[in-house]
């Protein structure tokens, strides 16, 4: 393929801003950062965070509703902090997610448990919490619930998911509402449930929750789902019971590629239409939307090897750093921290990280300027499902994520050591007694 001049200005957002031709993170510039902490690493906007859930409470200014950030999409302490501090609440799917949001200081009357497996523990841990609600996926989830706060003297709030049976039309591997799926309560089955729940000792049911899939750029699943679930609510207050809380779940997309993702106030005008008159609390869930376009990976190239089919530009991130491409062949644009030169050639190239796998690989022949040894570059929109998802595959320290605020960055959590990750592990005594076999020589047979 031949080269292609370049058209299109680079540009991330007005957060990561190109000064004097380097990429910053609002008033830092990224190099500076690398500088610091070594690559690769995460940086997250604070700005951006807070521009993006703004964004979306000011979408729903009229219905005032609980914002529970997804813990999910980005559970640094740090970041929670932030979200608290704009006065959201969490959504958590785990006793560690739960703890983390307390020890953000998130107060528990704005905390949610989702999840399709939450063991009796969890269950424990969030009735001892006295967060404020508890979404059910099953019945006998709802009878070990019930179990658990009898036995504590306690009454848990409880909202009952529903399965609506609806394509989210997003990826297969983060669609959640079709009725083939692990999710929810089948629609058929959902009356029964909530009697039974208004039966129940210990068990308070509140309403409903919903969430049918993640990175949703169409509006129309919503609307099929929410439709559904509000004829839900008529048919329980039909039958006499009451409902007063309804949670329409996460899944808002962003922009990663080319996609026109939806605008919070359209889904706003969507939500009122259906919802509006229903007098239902109201609380969402969002993860993606809030945190996704505030971070980006950066990363150092590592060689760029010509071979006889296609440029491959080795960077040190890879697949253990960011696995959303591995995982769901998901895009994420990959931007030079320093702009080329406005004449360059853009021609293709393959981006892959030094896992030994062929997986690890960001991109295939993707147009990107001229890259040497030793550039930067950055994942864009890296700040939802980057560094939660991220592991220790083939042994690399886990990546560490810097917070910038202004003119101000602080590491949020630090590179472990290679000390720090060998002692996660055990060396049994009768093990550590047996000597390792004398290395043999050379050439020995
Ligand atoms: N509520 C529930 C019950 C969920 O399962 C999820 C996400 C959310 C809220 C938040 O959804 P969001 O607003 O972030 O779309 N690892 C995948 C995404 C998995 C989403 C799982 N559930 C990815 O990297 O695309």
């Amino acid at each position: 393929m031949c080269p292609t001049p370049f058209r299109s200005p680079i540009r991330v957002s007005e957060f990561f801003p190109y000064r004097g031709g380097e990429l910053h993170a609002e008033e830092i510039a990224v190099s500076r950062i690398a500088t610091a902490v070594g690559t690769p690493f995460y940086i997250y906007s604070a700005a951006a965070f807070a521009a993006q859930y703004r964004r979306f409470a000011e979408a729903f200014a009229r219905e005032r509703p609980l914002i529970c950030y997804a813990v999910k999409a980005n559970s640094n302490l740090a970041v929670l902090r932030v979200f608290a501090g704009l006065g959201a609440g969490a959504d958590v799917v785990s006793e560690g997610e739960l703890r983390r949001a307390l020890a953000a200081g998130m107060p528990p009357q704005r905390i949610l448990f989702s999840g399709v497996g939450k063991t009796p523990a969890e269950l424990e841990a969030a009735i001892d919490a006295e967060i404020h609600q508890i979404n059910i996926e099953s019945v006998p989830e709802l009878c070990r619930l019930s179990e658990i706060a009898r036995v504590r003297g306690r009454v848990a709030p409880v909202a009952i998911r529903v399965n609506p049976d609806v394509d989210a039309r997003t990826h297969a591997k983060i669609s959640t509402g079709m009725k083939e799926n692990k999710f929810g309560i089948d629609l058929g089955e959902v009356i029964a449930a909530y009697s039974l729940a208004t039966e129940l000792p210990g068990i308070e049911p509140v309403g409903l929750a919903v969430h049918i899939g993640s990175q949703l750029v169409d509006l129309e699943p919503y609307r099929r789902a929410f439709v559904r679930v509000a004829g839900l609510v008529r048919e329980l207050r039909a039958n006499g019971l009451a409902v007063t809380r309804i949670d329409l779940g996460g899944g808002l997309g962003i922009r990663y590629r080319a996609e026109d993702a939806p605008e919070p106030t359209s889904y706003a005008r969507l939500v009122r239409e259906i919802f509006g008159s229903a007098g239902l609390a109201m609380t969402f869930e969002p993860g993606r939307v809030l945190a996704g376009p505030a971070g980006l990976l950066v990363a150092r190239v590592i060689y760029v090897k010509q071979g006889a089919a296609k440029r491959i530009v080795i960077v040190d991130a890879a697949m253990n750093d960011l696995i959303r491409p591995a995982l769901y062949e998901a895009w994420h644009d990959i931007v030079p921290v320093r702009l080329p030169a406005a004449d360059a050639f853009f021609a293709p190239a393959d981006v892959v990280g030094p896992v030994c796998e062929t997986t690890d690989t960001f991109a295939v022949d993707r147009d990107l300027p001229p890259v040497a040894e030793g550039d930067l570059v950055a994942f864009t929109a890296a700040g939802a499902y980057g560094a939660v998802m991220s592991s220790t595959y083939n042994s690399r320290p886990l990546v560490p994520e810097v917070l910038v605020a202004g003119t101000r960055f602080d590491v949020i959590r630090a590179r472990p050591s290679y000390d720090d990750m060998l002692s996660l592990d055990t060396v049994p005594t009768w093990l550590s007694e047996v000597s390792p076999a004398p290395a043999r020589k050379r050439g020995a047979a």
